[in-house]
């Protein structure tokens, strides 16, 4: 504050010889001061994590266009240290290239750096080797996890350092960790750790800041002295009533909304999420009256290409589906919508915005029909998938224990002894993270899921393999259980023997897909698939020309779950007989037209009997969705061939 005060007074005796450029906070007019101005910011959240690389400045163009002056931008941590002291900041992780793009727009930027960002992302962007330490206390004041983050952080910041507004930069205020009054550690020590180390890279001046909901009990363990106080909270009637916890414990200075929510995020299972657009702008209009700094949440919100989604626990297990399409204003695919035009419409009532049209929406191409091959039952796979010898444990052993974290391990046991009669693989600790797919040989037998199904009969002979393989679908990334062990976490029984004696095969589908694999080898491949039954976990693969580039969306017809691969890009999750997702976003830059294009498909259950797939010019977010506590999964409406 003193030193708002005194840039405020130097600067407006002599503005163009010092004391700028300047970004505080003026508690006596309740506004930010922008070398010396009030100022308010209206802003929106985009994730270059979920956006290709190439596509970021049409992004941003498209936000300076609808009149934002600001972007709000999360840096997720397990994105960018995959492995404790590995760095990747290259191509679609170059955060500093995306900041420039930012600057060269003219927008400023409200960085939110974490350590911990929710976001609907893996772990809340907390990296899962933190768990290679198991009784890690994370988001606490943990010697083990605080070293980690002091790392991580002298690494981040000091990239933000240059680029602070005071600095000459285009960042305008920081946020230390995030919602943290949500979070049940209340550790006032950890958050003052965190302070600390954002000053000593970050300098005394620049605004720190917090957010959380927008009631008394969250910001009661997310506030800190120095830290500046904000909350979020979506379309509401009464703004004045919404700001109050905010002003309760902190009487004077800007409102600032963090989180204005503009759509909301969908689970597999349920119903595609939709705020109306008028409700939305009504919304913001109301914030803006009120004088209010905003923020909207999102913007854009992208895709959760390859294995990044997250989960929440409400009670039980609910992972995010691959679209982070948010029905924000801004489509996964970087489409203007109505629903941008309304809010631009409200800005240019009370700043000027850009003049000239708002980019239409990119071309999308329904490139039409493509058939697959099966190139494998995964069990038959494993020399390429896991060339190293497997694990050999007597019980299960989980991802992190193999320092695997995402995708795909499998477990194999032989039958000690006949199994003549149906008899219950099951998990009686509910320890199926997330979910397994048991066969015998080469016998599919089902599916067990995290707190739903619970029990799949096999029968065998001795010696036989029993296989399960266990699908990390995406760490919680909110709430107290944000320690989400992976793999089989208990054990598991047959009729009622604890089985023993596992091999354990960490899969890795990346590293050979990216290389190529299987295409390279298409002619030995194709002929030579063991078995052309469709059931259980196994690969297909395909090919396909074109002359024109541009984005597109996968539909899987009469498939069942899985994981798609275009030219060794992962491309998600696919789902439809769960929903509400049906189609895959395919951005055009993962595309070619010179070469001939290959797409490779994991199916984990069940495959058409004519295995192939179609691209459509337009998404399908809202297809039949099946509720998850109704046990059975019944095949829905969405894997219907219509195009
Ligand atoms: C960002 O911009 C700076 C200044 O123009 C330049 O030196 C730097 O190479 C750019 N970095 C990236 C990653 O584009
Ligand atoms: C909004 O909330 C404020 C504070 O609680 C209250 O004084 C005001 O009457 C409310 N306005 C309306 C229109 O309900
Ligand atoms: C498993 O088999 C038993 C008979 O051994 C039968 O009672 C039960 O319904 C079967 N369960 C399932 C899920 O098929
Ligand atoms: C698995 O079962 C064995 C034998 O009953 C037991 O010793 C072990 O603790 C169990 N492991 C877990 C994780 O429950
Ligand atoms: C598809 O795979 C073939 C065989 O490996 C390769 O030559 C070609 O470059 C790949 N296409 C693209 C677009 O990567
Ligand atoms: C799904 O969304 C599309 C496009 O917004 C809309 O036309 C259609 O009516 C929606 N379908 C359902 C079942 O809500």
């Amino acid at each position: 504050m003193a030193v708002g005060m005194h840039w405020l007074l130097l600067g407006s005796l002599c503005p163009l010889v010092w004391g700028y450029p300047s970004f505080t906070i003026d508690y006596d007019r309740d506004c930010f001061l922008k070398d010396g101005q009030c100022f308010r910011y209206i802003s929106g959240s985009i994730h270059y994590f979920r956006i290709p690389s190439a596509y970021w400045k049409d992004r941003l163009l498209k936000m300076y266009m609808t009149g934002l002056n600001a972007v709000q931008i999360y840096v997720p941590w397990n994105f960018h240290e995959p492995q404790p002291g590995v760095y990747n900041f290259r191509g679609d992780h170059d955060l500093e290239q995306f900041l420039n793009l930012t600057m060269e727009l003219g927008l400023l930027v409200i960085m939110r750096p974490g350590p911990y960002i929710c976001a609907e992302w893996d772990m809340g962007g907390l990296p899962a080797w933190l768990l290679n330490k198991k009784d890690i206390r994370l988001r606490a004041f943990d010697p083990d996890y605080l070293n980690a983050v002091d790392s991580w952080l002298s690494v981040l910041l000091p990239k933000l350092r240059p680029r602070l507004y005071n600095n000459g930069g285009n960042i305008i205020s920081v946020q230390v960790e995030n919602e943290y009054g949500s979070f049940l550690a209340c550790d006032y020590g950890y958050m003052r750790h965190l302070h600390t180390m954002f000053r000593l890279y970050l300098g005394d001046d620049v605004v720190l800041f917090t957010t959380d909901g927008s009631a008394d009990y969250f910001l009661k363990c997310g506030t800190l002295q120095d830290l500046y106080a904000t909350v979020d909270f979506g379309p509401v009637d009464n703004v004045t009533k919404a700001f109050e916890p905010m002003r309760r414990f902190q009487p004077r200075g800007p409102l600032v909304n963090s989180e204005y929510y503009t759509g909301w995020l969908d689970y597999w299972g349920d119903k595609h999420a939709v705020t109306p657009t008028d409700r939305v702008a009504q919304g913001l209009q109301a914030i803006l009256e009120s004088g209010a700094s905003v923020n909207m949440y999102m913007f854009e919100g992208g895709t959760n290409f390859g294995f990044w989604n997250g989960a929440d626990f409400p009670r039980i297990y609910k992972p995010i589906t691959t679209s982070y399409d948010y029905d924000a204003p801004l489509s996964e695919a970087g489409d203007p919508t109505d629903k941008l035009l309304a809010i631009r419409s409200v800005i240019s009532k009370f700043q000027s915005v850009p003049q000239g049209p708002i980019p239409p929406p990119t071309p999308k191409f329904s490139y039409g029909l493509v058939t697959l091959k099966k190139v494998g039952d995964l069990v038959d796979l494993l020399d390429i998938l896991c060339p190293a010898d497997p694990f050999v444990t007597q019980y299960p052993i989980t991802f992190e224990d193999v320092k695997q974290y995402f995708g795909f391990l499998l477990y194999r046991t032989r039958l000690t002894g006949d199994v003549p009669e149906q008899t219950p693989v099951s998990s009686p600790a509910n320890g199926i993270h997330d979910r397994a797919y048991v066969s015998v040989d080469g016998q599919f037998y089902g599916v067990l899921e995290r707190d739903s199904l619970k029990k799949v009969n096999v029968t065998g002979k001795e010696g036989q393999w029993l296989n399960v393989l266990v699908e990390n679908m995406g760490r919680i990334n909110y709430g107290s259980d944000l320690k989400d062990f992976k793999g089989l976490i208990g054990n598991l029984t047959l009729g009622t023997d604890v089985l023993e004696n596992w091999k354990v095969y960490p899969l890795n589908m990346d590293g050979p897909i990216s290389q190529g694999w299987p295409h390279i080898m298409a002619d030995q491949i194709l002929k030579t698939p063991q078995t052309d039954s469709t059931t259980g976990p196994a690969m297909y693969s395909g090919t396909f020309k074109i002359t024109d580039i541009g984005d597109t969306y996968l539909k899987l017809p009469k498939w069942s779950k899985g994981q798609v691969w275009i030219n060794g890009f992962n491309l998600g999750r696919y789902w439809p007989v769960r929903g509400p997702q049906v189609t895959l976003y395919v951005p055009g830059t993962i595309l070619s037209s010179s070469q001939v294009n290959n797409i490779t498909v994991l199916e984990l259950e069940n495959a058409p009997d004519q295995p192939m797939v179609i691209f459509l010019d337009r998404p399908i977010l809202n297809g039949t969705y099946v509720g998850k506590m109704r046990g059975d999964i019944v095949r829905s409406d969405s894997g219907a061939l219509d195009l």
